[in-house]
């Protein structure tokens, strides 16, 4: 331990007295180290320690009408690294979440293609398959925040995001194989669930990097999240990541689905709409210290948080401890690759003062978060979707914190 944070971990405010004083129960041998444990096979599929089972996905009971089409959200306050666990994604569906058997699913392109095929899971497995994290966000992410600050939780104001690694097909290897006839430049994708929900997507994108996945973090995709195939269209919002996927259709023109003609739009205050918005902007939020993950006790505090960019990679977050007056550059740790969740760090100490913690994304572009104020006087107060403000975190003197803003 360098001598600079051993003198952290052992002072506390104004370099006086020790923190905590060597007390009886550090001690004492626990029951578990005097017993022998559960042998192997208890658990064939592992699951988290029972002192973590507050770490779930929860949902907001009055957000939406049935829990068929609704959402919940993943606990950012309670997660670190890049990667969500698998039972931990938020879930988005239309209709329910559909059950699908392997054996039964097809996967058919036709439409503007030369050789029209249709995959079974098995026939899909034997094409050429690559690796990719990348980050879903819902367009809806924080959408309930556009009028001002609601939700008391880094999970229910950001947590309609997932971030894992998939295996599959590039669509560039499956399209070429149908071979895209000259004039093509849309394609729809549709899922075999009860909305049998689609999105027209341009022919463009799909060639450059979307991907059918089929694993999410070395195993099979969730039923949650598409099993047994779900389009990866990276960058892009998640409503376009068609799950349970069945069909792609490749033509010439969009197709004007209710959903994209009106739904999935950017109300502006003048009464015109955004339209077709696909790409997630730079955006970044505190995670811990955060209204579910208050500080304990005073002394050397890890402040920690996400940052994400649909059109590239992280190139810097800033961090201010007073409401964005003063910022300083974050630490980016672990991997930092375009289109994924990039994790950043603040290593500083804390003894009792009053924060307003905020974080602020650059990415690879230039493009540099804005506040909530800057956004709003662009697009208004009517948007639910693309609110990629800054996020302020208050943390009080007793480390409880609250979702507030300033400015
Ligand atoms: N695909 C189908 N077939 N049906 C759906 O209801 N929901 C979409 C998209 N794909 C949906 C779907 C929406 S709105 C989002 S935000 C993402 O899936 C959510 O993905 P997730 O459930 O893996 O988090």
């Amino acid at each position: 331990m360098s001598p600079r944070l051993s003198r952290r971990l052992m002072l506390g405010a104004g370099g006086a007295a020790a923190v905590r004083p060597v007390a009886a129960e550090d001690d004492v041998i626990p029951e578990w180290s005097r017993t022998l444990g559960e042998g192997v096979d208890q658990h064939p599929y592992g699951k988290p320690s029972i002192h973590e089972k507050a770490v779930i996905r929860r949902d907001v009971g009055w957000l939406t009408a049935s829990p068929q089409s609704s959402v919940n959200f993943t606990p950012l306050h309670a997660l670190d690294g890049i990667i969500t666990p698998n039972g931990l994604c938020f879930e988005r569906h239309h209709g329910g979440m559909a059950d699908i058997d392997p054996a039964r699913h097809r996967l058919m392109i036709h439409g503007m293609v030369e050789r029209p095929v249709v995959l079974t899971m098995a026939e899909l497995k034997r094409l050429p398959r690559v690796n990719r994290i990348y980050f879903l966000e819902c367009a809806a992410n924080s959408g309930m925040e556009w009028r001002g600050a609601q939700l008391n939780g880094v999970q229910f104001t950001h947590g309609m995001i997932h971030n894992v690694m998939y295996t599959g097909v590039t669509l560039r290897t499956l399209l070429d194989a149908a071979g895209v006839k000259p004039g093509a430049a849309w394609m729809l994708a549709e899922g075999a669930d009860a909305a049998g929900m689609d999105r027209s997507i341009p022919l463009g994108k799909a060639l450059d990097d979307c991907m059918v996945a089929f694993a999410q973090n070395g195993e099979a995709l969730r039923p949650e999240q598409g099993y047994p195939l779900r389009l990866v269209v990276p960058g892009w919002q998640g409503n376009m990541w068609v799950k349970w996927l069945r069909r792609l259709k490749i033509g010439d023109a969009p197709w004007h689905t209710r959903e994209e003609t009106s739904k999935y739009t950017d109300l502006l205050a003048d009464g015109r709409a955004r339209r077709f918005t696909w790409v997630m902007d730079a955006k970044s939020v505190i995670t811990a210290p955060s209204p579910q993950a208050p500080v304990v006790g005073h002394g050397p505090l890890v402040i920690s948080g996400i940052a994400w960019s649909g059109r590239g990679t992280i190139s810097r977050v800033d961090v201010s401890l007073d409401g964005g007056r003063n910022w300083r550059e974050a630490r980016l740790d672990g991997p930092v690759l375009p289109l994924s969740m990039t994790r950043f760090y603040v290593d500083t100490e804390w003894h009792g003062q009053e924060m307003l913690l905020q974080s602020r994304a650059h990415d690879s572009t230039g493009y540099v978060q804005p506040t909530k104020a800057e956004l709003r006087k662009i697009r208004g107060l009517n948007s639910i979707y693309h609110n990629n403000g800054i996020q302020t975190w208050l943390i009080r003197p007793n480390g409880e914190s609250e979702n507030v803003e300033v400015g």
